[in-house]
């Protein structure tokens, strides 16, 4: 086991290109089984999460190779269509397998994905929408039996903008004949990235980004190559790390309006911020100030997977900020490891009060899960002293390279033996 030392209170400096964006690049592996050849996906960062897809790709058949940032997929052959426990244990969103595997096997089988570290992970709708394209699912066992009922084209309405449903809908609906509309998608940028990766392999998609996306399916696709837009949270960890410390930091490789809910959090934080297509510069030079209020909502709203780290910036700053997390049950975890360093942090069911108290004291915390451990980090390196982070399989699931970009932007981290 290790664990980061930090030791707060330098201002970092400098600029970074973000990596890949995992919840981009995990339904894009997904939907390289929709084609009997090889796709390659390009700005694939190197985590845990992206390791454990492609584990469950190699094990239904797929031959996959990475060079460099690039991940090359060949599904040609696929010798099975189940996704065994083990494996959705390890990463609760492999259910996206569900849709590419049902589009082109027209069966799939895989073990209920369980709650999380946020709480429970209903996949309803997912089910839902597959089942209105004709799909069959039997549920023996907390294992999911699908299989192809009759795939053919048809109007999904979905009662939540879900991330996961709607990209189960998109991949699923590529195998149905005819045309199907998503109504109710999620917006997020991730989803337009999907689009465009499914477009490039000839797939009939439009609307993403709006609440209703089309999918005109049936015919067969063909290998595609694709570069994975920029991470936006990981950017937003970036640019809150060099918040926290008041320095000042050029994000490169992310588009400045996929995440302007937090860009706008930070400016009026006090940040001076300057964007151009492609890059995001951001200098701070006075403790964060409070503002007013936080609501995490689906995208164009305030991102969930902020909000940890958003909170980790402010708890150190002056001023008041109340945080109503509306996304997911369990999003508070990080609160109490942020109070072991001095946060003034009021939870009241979906609301928190963060009372920024001045600059926090360093710690020994926990990682609960990845972005509230991404949010340590970013509490450590605004805090006097030194600050011990542990749990970093959880931050591992979701940042490259954290500590080593950290430090070429001037902070004092390092990974130690726990
Ligand atoms: C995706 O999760 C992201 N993960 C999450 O990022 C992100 O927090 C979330 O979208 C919201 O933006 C990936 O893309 C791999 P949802 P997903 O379905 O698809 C409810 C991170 O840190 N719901 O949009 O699972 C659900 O309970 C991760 O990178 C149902 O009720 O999220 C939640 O309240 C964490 N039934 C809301 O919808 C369903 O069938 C939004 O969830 C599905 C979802």
């Amino acid at each position: 086991m290790s664990c980061y030392k930090i030791t707060g209170g330098r201002p970092l400096s400098g600029s970074l290109a973000v990596h890949g964006a995992k919840n981009s690049v995990l339904p894009m592996l997904a939907a390289c089984l929709l084609v009997p050849g090889q796709c390659v996906l390009r700005n694939v960062p190197d985590l845990s999460d992206v390791s454990a897809t492609i584990d469950i790709l190699r094990l239904l058949g797929c031959r996959v190779d990475r060079e460099g940032d690039a991940v090359l997929v060949d599904a040609s052959v696929l010798n099975r269509s189940d996704v065994p426990e083990h494996l959705m244990r390890e990463m609760r969103s492999s259910v996206i397998f569900l849709g590419a595997l049902l589009a082109r096997l027209g069966v799939a089988e895989l073990s209920y994905p369980g709650g999380c570290e946020l709480g429970p992970r209903p996949i309803d709708l997912h089910l839902t929408a597959l089942r209105t394209l004709g799909a069959v699912i039997l549920e023996e066992q907390g294992v999911l039996c699908c299989q192809n009922g009759g795939l053919q084209g048809r109007e999904i309405c979905l009662s939540i903008p879900s991330v996961g449903a709607t990209e189960n809908a998109m991949l699923a609906a590529c195998g149905c004949p005819g045309l199907t509309t998503i109504l109710g998608a999620a917006r997020e940028p991730e989803i337009v990235d999907l689009q465009n990766f499914l477009r490039a392999m000839g797939a009939k998609v439009t609307g993403a980004g709006g609440s209703a996306i089309s999918i005109t399916g049936g015919a067969p696709l063909h290998p595609a190559e694709y570069r994975v837009m920029g991470d936006r949270i990981a950017a937003a960890t970036y640019l809150c790390s060099a918040a926290v410390t008041e320095g000042e930091i050029e994000v490169d490789g992310i588009e400045p309006d996929t995440l302007t809910a937090v860009l706008a959090c930070l400016e009026e934080a006090g940040c001076t911020l300057h964007t151009d297509p492609g890059r995001i510069v951001l200098a701070c030079s006075a403790p964060l100030r409070g503002v007013r209020q936080v609501r995490t909502a689906p995208y164009p709203g305030f991102p969930t997977d902020a909000q940890a780290i958003l909170m980790a910036a402010l708890a150190g700053g002056e001023g008041a900020t109340l945080f109503v997390e509306n996304m997911f049950d369990s999003r508070y975890r990080h609160v109490d490891e942020l109070r072991r360093m001095g946060a003034d942090i009021q939870v009241a069911g979906r609301a928190a009060m963060v009372s920024g108290a001045g600059r926090l004291h360093g710690a020994a915390v926990r990682a609960t899960d990845l972005r509230g451990g991404a949010a340590l980090v970013v509490a450590g390196l605004g805090a006097e002293g030194t600050t011990q982070v542990s749990g970093l399989g959880h931050i591992r699931r979701g940042y490259e390279r954290f500590p080593q970009n950290l430090r070429a932007l001037g902070a004092e981290i390092r990974e130690i033996p726990a």
